[in-house]
């Protein structure tokens, strides 16, 4: 394996993850995982892995803070327990100051993981409860052969000054801390063997919004003082807002997103981020305070959408370049289509049907005649039947399931690059697709989005 770097080495990164995956069992024993083939090489991944992260390319450089939002399930913890190799990557690689994680093993791995610490969501259950705050301080620092006794209790106390304790604490137990003072008494103990990058995840989620804002401060004043580089992981976009230098967007296993701060919050290029960004609640009370506009599930990460992953929510999923639907009437084939997917109502007249999803459009045509058809079996209860043509005729014709999106649009705000996984962006896309296999199969020029 290679020492030297991934390909396109950026002089500035700290840490480079190249086409990153972790999936996971999802059944127990031997042989959990493996379906065998009558084709060479006779065995294959199972269907049934949960691939919780399925393809992550990001850099981090040195100094910043790259923020990683998604909601709740879809891969920030693997992938950050991933990228620490905590846990063994199912493929994909991860350098650290241009070294391949993947090439390392016992003690030169044990030293690099000094440079590589990782702060948790729960901070009372990350401290042992029997131990001393001293001791827990101490106890990386004791684990790597960092100074002796004296010299750790003393580091310790400065360094419970520096994140806000009092050097007193020092011979106190957790239980004895609120929520903030024991992530800050973490901070301290990560902070003590001096490391380079610190994998945050969802560190402050478990505190007030008071004290989230506080420790969030601290975090910045130690980024400073000890130039640390940190991959900062939250379901909350305000606090993204509040700490990060770029932020990168995940949906299901994949980045869909990633870009300045500035640039993601003010100019979004991918559905999800604005559906995201659309639910954070807004201060004006004349608004009366916006919620999500997302409907639907998850999709599970055993067997996630083709294309697209985020097509099965999407509300801008481009119709299949057979039709020529005025876009509202696709609007409300793909909503019927969706409604027909959860069984929302009972099988009834067409009629019912076409007023209550298709009053103010209807398509016509070769997909009028395709819906036709499909509201038919309903009529007759064929549910199955009338799926059939919804998703193969119309939803798996659409570019979005046929063609994986990875764009890289041009900034608007700032100069870093700006990349969207998103087929609307594939016209704008500066330069080529970052991912050529995208490029030969796209939608015709889809109608203005924004
Ligand atoms: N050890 C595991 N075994 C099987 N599935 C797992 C395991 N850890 C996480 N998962 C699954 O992987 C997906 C991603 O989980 P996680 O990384 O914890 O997401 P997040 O941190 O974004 O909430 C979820 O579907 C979760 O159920
Ligand atoms: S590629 Fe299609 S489904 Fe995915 S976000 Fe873009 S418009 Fe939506
Ligand atoms: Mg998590």
């Amino acid at each position: 394996m290679s020492e030297v770097g991934p390909p396109e080495s950026d002089p500035d990164a700290l840490l480079q993850v190249r086409n990153l995956e972790k999936h996971f069992d999802n059944e127990s024993g031997l042989l959990a995982g493996v379906e065998f083939t009558d084709e060479f090489p006779y065995v294959s991944q199972s269907a049934s892995d949960v691939r919780a992260v399925d393809g992550v390319d990001f850099d981090i450089k040195e100094g910043e803070t790259l923020g990683l939002v998604g909601e709740s399930g879809c891969g920030k913890s693997t992938l950050a327990r991933t990228v620490l190799r905590l846990l063994e990557p199912t493929a994909g690689s991860v350098y650290f100051q241009g070294a391949d994680l993947a090439s390392l093993s016992g003690e030169p791995l044990r030293r690099k993981r000094k440079d590589m610490q990782m702060i948790f969501q729960d901070p009372q259950s990350s401290l042992d409860p029997r131990m001393k705050v001293g001791p827990i301080v101490e106890e990386p620092m004791k684990a790597h052969g960092m100074l002796d006794d004296e010299g750790r209790e003393a580091r310790a106390k400065e360094l419970l000054t520096k994140v806000g304790l009092d050097p007193q604490h020092y011979n106190r137990y957790p239980h004895a801390f609120s929520g903030g003072q024991r992530q800050r008494v973490n901070l301290a103990r990560a902070l003590s063997v001096n490391p380079d990058l610190i994998v945050c995840d969802e560190p402050v989620s478990a505190l007030d919004v008071s004290i989230q804002a506080q420790v969030l401060n601290t975090m910045e004043e130690l980024q400073a003082e000890f130039d640390l580089t940190y991959l900062f992981i939250a379901h909350d976009l305000s606090v993204i807002r509040h700490i990060s230098d770029r932020v990168a967007v995940m949906y299901l296993g994949n980045i869909v997103e990633l870009a300045e701060k500035e640039e993601l919050f003010e100019n979004p290029r991918h559905p999800y981020t604005r559906a995201l960004l659309d639910a954070i609640p807004v201060p004006d009370p004349r608004s009366g305070g916006r919620t999500a506009l997302l409907s639907g599930d998850v999709p599970s990460p055993i067997d996630p959408p083709s294309g697209c992953r985020f097509r099965t929510r999407c509300p801008k999923v481009i119709q299949p370049e057979a039709y020529d639907m005025r876009d509202d009437a696709w609007r409300n084939l793909v909503a019927f289509q969706r409604a027909v997917d959860r069984r929302e109502f009972e099988a009834t007249d067409p009629d019912v049907l076409r007023s209550r999803y298709f009053e103010d459009a209807i398509p016509s045509g070769d997909a009028g005649t395709l819906l036709d058809e499909a509201l038919g079996h309903i009529e007759r209860d064929e549910w199955d039947d009338a799926e059939r043509i919804l998703v193969e005729r119309f939803v798996d014709e659409s570019v979005c399931a046929t063609a994986e999106p990875a764009y890289e649009v041009e900034s608007v705000l700032g100069d870093d690059r700006h990349y969207a996984a998103c087929h609307l962006r594939r016209n704008e896309a500066v330069a080529s697709a970052v991912d050529e296999a995208a490029t030969p199969v796209g939608p015709k020029t889809p109608e203005a989005d924004d």
